[in-house]
């Protein structure tokens, strides 16, 4: 008999009543008496379970009864629905066959287990009702997210791992190389020789395709990447990781005020696939991780979002009747406590815009102030900045000038200023931290809880 999966049977219930079906998955919890027994069965299709009664009918009754939670096992049975019970159908079993018997010390057990021992055991948590949850909420966020970009017209791009191309800074890139680390490096002038390295120079892993993206927009008008992005920061915080998914749209002929229409709208077509697509999820998720998560999502979904200059930020920061750890500056960027703040004063996302140029990235647009420049942080409340904009200057002599100051290698990215030279345009992107949307769409307050295997400072297990 063919397998029929266990969503199906949740989602089209009618179309089952009666009928001798087949399921298979893990058993999540087994109760017996002297004469029957249910199981709990899940087989990671959706996230509710099945309810499966058994009787002493059935020649393995006592290896039914004896089945530990994890166990892999198959069942065939009639679908009966149970319109007085809690599940909506339960399945009464004509045959029960057992596939793997999981071992007693299997980790996860009928308890709460907090979210720091289920690190420890991070090749088994996507079992538990919790990690069901968020990576079933991560996959349908990324498809959306693909969907968004593809149904507005967005070409996708593939833009390298392994790149030379600054863009960030190469202070928080992974270098990447093929040299001996076991025996002493060839040396030039003091210093590592790279021309004997496998491209003849020094390499990095990417920090962000944001400027091979800018390329392909000048052909393309409008494209998007999505991809994993690596940054060697030692940040121990709950919103940083060294390996974390990041999509960046660029878009041409588009200004700073276009660019945070497409922000806006674009975070409220995710938010409402998933709300759409993972009604249990999210209700679990509302129940055990963040109360009222649900109306957050979709209040976010019909309000405007507050857009607001950096200068703006600092005014309300000061004012505030509150003791700060970091005085909030004009000058200076904002701190994790004066984002809490800003989000919560406004009750959903902030943009920031216009800061201050010396400490954002060479490539922003100056502003005719000649002291801001046209980037634009969107923050919200828990997660903190999930996107980070801005125009790109696209004069050529403004952009040379401003690297020179900054002292960035203008040879090594000399195809990326060509493109202020052929066909310059007024463009803008941003970049979206995957792992901070779905903090913000699930309620978990630890990024390492919402990446399948995270990698942070001192832990690069399993
Ligand atoms: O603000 P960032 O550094 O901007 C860029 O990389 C630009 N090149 C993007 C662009 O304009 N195309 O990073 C963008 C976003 C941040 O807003 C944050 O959400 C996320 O990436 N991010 C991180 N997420 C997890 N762990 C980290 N260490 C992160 N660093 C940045
Ligand atoms: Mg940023």
């Amino acid at each position: 008999m063919e397998t029929t999966i266990i969503k199906d049977l949740f989602r089209n219930t009618t179309n089952y009543e009666n009928q001798e079906i087949k399921i298979e998955g893990w058993v999540r919890t087994v109760r017996d008496s002297k004469t029957f027994g249910f199981i709990e069965l899940n087989d990671g299709s959706f996230f509710n379970n099945v309810q499966v009664v058994f009787n002493n009918n059935l020649s393995n009754f006592d290896e039914i009864c004896k089945l530990t939670i994890g166990s892999s096992i198959a069942v065939t049975g009639k679908l009966i629905i149970t319109p007085d019970a809690k599940q909506p159908f339960e399945i009464q079993a004509t045959s029960v066959t057992v596939d793997n018997l999981s071992s007693q010390d299997y980790p996860l057990q009928k308890k709460r287990h907090t979210f720091e021992y289920l690190r420890t055991v991070a090749h088994l948590r996507p079992r538990t009702n919790t990690f069901n949850a968020i990576f079933r909420i991560r996959s349908v966020a990324a498809f959306a997210i693909h969907e968004y970009f593809q149904n507005n017209g967005y070409v996708y791009l593939n833009s390298p791992i392994i790149t030379c191309a600054d863009c960030e800074g190469s202070a928080e890139m992974f270098k990447l190389t093929t040299l001996d680390l076991d025996k002493p490096l060839p040396q030039k002038d003091g210093q590592t020789d790279f021309t004997q390295d496998i491209f003849g120079k020094k390499a990095f892993i990417t920090g962000s395709g944001q400027l091979h993206g800018e390329t392909f927009a000048h052909a393309f008008g409008k494209i998007y990447t999505f991809g994993p992005t690596l940054r060697s920061e030692n940040s121990n915080t709950k919103t940083h990781a060294n390996e974390f998914w990041m999509v960046e749209p660029e878009i041409c002929f588009c200004d700073l005020e276009q660019l945070m229409d497409i922000e806006e709208d674009f975070l409220k077509y995710v938010v409402k696939v998933v709300l759409e697509k993972c009604p249990e999820e999210l209700e679990f998720c509302d129940k055990f991780i963040e109360n009222g998560l649900i109306e957050k999502l979709k209040k976010v979904c019909n309000s405007s979002f507050t857009r607001l200059d950096h200068k703006e930020a600092i005014d309300i920061l000061k004012k505030a009747d509150k003791e700060w750890e970091f005085q909030p500056e004009y000058g200076e960027d904002l701190a994790k406590e004066h984002e809490k703040y800003i989000t919560e004063y406004f009750n959903g996302p902030v943009f920031v815009k216009n800061w201050p140029k010396d400490i954002k990235a060479f490539y922003m647009k100056l502003n005719p102030d000649e002291k801001t420049v046209a980037a634009v942080d969107l923050e919200v409340p828990g997660a903190g900045e999930i996107m980070g904009g801005s125009q790109r200057e696209e004069d050529y002599d403004k952009l040379v000038n401003r690297m020179k100051e900054l002292g960035i290698d203008t040879e090594e990215l000399d195809w990326y200023l060509q493109l202020r030279k052929f066909g310059s345009t007024v463009h803008s992107g941003f970049g979206l931290g995957f792992e901070r949307l779905l903090m913000y769409i699930t309620g978990m307050q630890n990024i390492r809880d919402v990446i399948p295997f995270p990698r942070t400072p001192g832990n690069c297990d399993f």
